[in-house]
């Protein structure tokens, strides 16, 4: 995610923003910036690469800056969608974290201004331009933010302002204060070694903050957000209070998912909007999809196949990257080939991308990463937007993917005439509420860590489910193995009897999806045939009564059908608890790599 970072106050500003950059650097990053005011001037420094690469001069008399590290969402990385950006006076910076949605129109109702970048950010300089009397900062940014959709933190500077505006709305600020000056950063680590003394903003409101004082207003009317002194270590605060990178992803999922679904879905007319470039014609004459991917990207490739085969009536075969050059390119030029990649740098993923293509495909790459070998080859891409993912063992990556391709779904089923308006909407209506329900099951936290303790001697694991819960099932397997390095295996729930079960014991826990969207009375029969050799089963479930004949059991929430992905984070929950208590190297499990770019 994006990091900001500002500070206006008695010292020179400019190492203060720059170690609070360098301080960010854990969130992951494509570019850098710094902004700084003084004496009616404004001068912005800024680059894509490493905070290290940026041009700073080597001392500045400002003692109001404002910085940014970028993960890029809406354009390539480069030095002209860096942040900060400016006006077209070049008096008024803004440093931005999330996604403006209606950035098109705005930008569209801005025509006489001259815009430098692709980024929806720059909308807001140029609309505080139109805004900005040179008097009142505070509401011209009051006024701003009021006509954005989507969601933002921002911070901004001017020329002739003296101090920093802040406002946000479901993206993260807090406010620090010192003895000598104010903050505004996306977290603590950013000042911790100034202050730990803390107040966090709240959706809609707008925060003014000079050297010597901070005044929050919310609906133009002022409020107190509460002072707070943090406890944090430099290092916890990184994790964001976290043990570990894994733990922080996991819990992000809710805030990650809204990013990934912000301003594509039309709920009320059952449409979404990908920024796709696929014709409706070519869409209309596919006969076959194939989803091309590698480890957990192949797992949400698997949980995509049922969706398009169900909501989109296409044919879709999942192919393990590293196989596809032996079973792929089949009658290429009605095939539409879709590269999952978080990283978009798979060498396996990319060599199918590149053997689909010469043999006449078209394909689509669906990654988190922008500007990466995958995005730039692919005829078309799209984004997850789950913001950068540092634990080795993806999670909140998964959960955007199969979000992603289930909009994808949506847009392939709505043009091939195989998915009703209504069926769409209420598909689209139980996307939005995955964050929610994902959110509750990480509300359960503690209780899965009870449970995952008490297995974590165990023999081996088995995860069963049917449907969509099968791949949640290999998923949830993956991610055990990973991190705990215990022997766990995924099937389908009906393949158990076929030769596993007899590995099947007292000592081998089953874990179970026994949710609606996993055929879950079905899977029922197979958890008796588990039970039956005497092995605990743990369930995550949307049954009645399932704690009365399960020896744990997880409630997931009602979700249309959409229940697996939910309870695939009581998975993701258990492997980090079993793995903890093992004490594994968690973020960074032996022999394993988060970008793996040999093949
Ligand atoms: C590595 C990582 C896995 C990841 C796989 C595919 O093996 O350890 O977590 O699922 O690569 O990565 P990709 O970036 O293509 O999704």
């Amino acid at each position: 995610m994006c990091g900001i970072v500002g500070y206006v106050g008695e010292s020179n500003a400019l190492p203060i923003v720059a170690s609070g950059l360098k301080n960010l650097e854990y969130r992951g990053y494509d570019s850098a910036g710094v902004a700084l005011s003084t004496d009616g001037r404004l001068d912005v420094f800024k680059s894509e690469g490493e905070i290290d690469d940026l041009e700073l001069p080597e001392s500045h008399p400002s003692t109001c800056g404002i910085g940014h590290t970028r993960w890029s969402t809406h354009g390539e990385p480069s030095d002209a969608n860096s942040h900060p950006h400016t006006d077209c006076t070049g008096d008024i910076s803004v440093v931005h974290n999330g996604i403006i949605d209606n950035y098109e129109a705005l930008k569209n109702e801005l025509s006489d201004h001259e815009f430098t970048s692709e980024t929806d950010t720059e909308v807001v300089p140029h609309l505080l331009e139109e805004t900005y009397d040179g008097d009142d900062l505070v509401s011209a940014v009051e006024h701003v933010v009021a006509q954005l959709d989507g969601s933002f933190a921002l911070a901004v500077t001017a020329a002739d302002h003296d101090g920093i505006v802040a406002a946000r709305r479901d993206s993260p600020l807090v406010l620090g204060f010192c003895d000598d000056g104010n903050f505004v950063a996306s977290d603590v680590t950013a000042f911790l070694e100034h202050t730990r003394e803390v107040a966090f903003l709240e959706d809609g409101d707008v925060a003014a903050l000079t050297d010597d004082s901070v005044t929050v207003r919310s609906a133009g009317e002022r409020v107190e957000r509460e002072r707070q002194t943090v406890d944090w270590e430099a290092d916890s605060a990184e994790k964001a209070g976290y043990e570990h990178y894994m733990l922080k992803e996991i819990h992000e999922q809710p805030q990650a998912l809204r990013q990934t679904i912000s301003g594509r879905l039309d709920v009320v007319n059952g449409e979404v909007d990908l920024e796709l470039d696929l014709p409706e014609q070519y869409l209309q004459s596919v006969e076959e999809i194939q989803i091309v991917a590698c480890g957990t990207s192949y797992h949400a490739g698997l949980y995509a196949r049922r969706l398009l085969e169900e909501h989109a009536d296409v044919r879709t075969s999942v192919e393990i990257a590293s196989e596809y050059e032996f079973t792929g390119g089949r009658d290429p030029w009605r095939t539409l080939v879709v590269a999952v990649s978080q990283s978009g740098e798979t060498a396996d993923t990319l060599r199918a991308m590149r053997t689909a293509s010469a043999a006449g495909a078209r394909t689509l790459a669906l990654t988190n990463t922008v500007g990466s070998t995958a995005a730039r080859e692919a005829d078309d891409v799209v984004y997850i937007r789950a913001g950068p993912e540092i634990g080795v063992a993806a999670t909140k990556t998964f959960a955007a993917q199969v979000t992603t391709l289930a909009l994808l779904t949506v847009e392939v089923g709505r043009t091939r005439g195989a998915l009703s308006g209504d069926r769409a909407s209420t598909l689209l209506e139980n996307v939005r509420g995955i964050p929610g329900a994902i959110q509750q099951v990480l509300d359960a936290d503690e209780s899965i860590r009870d449970v995952a303790r008490e297995y974590a001697d165990s023999d081996a694991f088995f995860f069963i489910g049917r449907k969509l819960g099968m791949p949640v099932s290999l998923e949830g397997a993956l991610k055990l193995k990973e991190i705990s390095y215990l022997h766990a295996e995924g099937f389908a729930g009906g393949e158990l009897k076929h030769g596993t079960l007899a590995l099947v014991t007292e000592d081998t826990p089953v874990l179970a999806v026994l949710t609606d969207g996993a055929n879950a009375s079905e899977t029922l029969r197979n958890v008796k045939e588990v039970e039956s050799r005497g092995a605990p089963v743990v369930g995550a479930s949307s049954l009645e009564n399932a704690e009365s004949f399960l020896d744990a059991s997880f409630t997931v929430p009602e979700l249309g059908g959409l229940e697996p992905l939910v309870a695939n984070v009581y998975l993701q929950l258990f492997a980090y608890h079993v793995a903890d208590e093992l004490g594994r190297n968690i973020d960074k499990p032996r022999n394993l790599a988060k970008s793996v770019t040999v093949e």
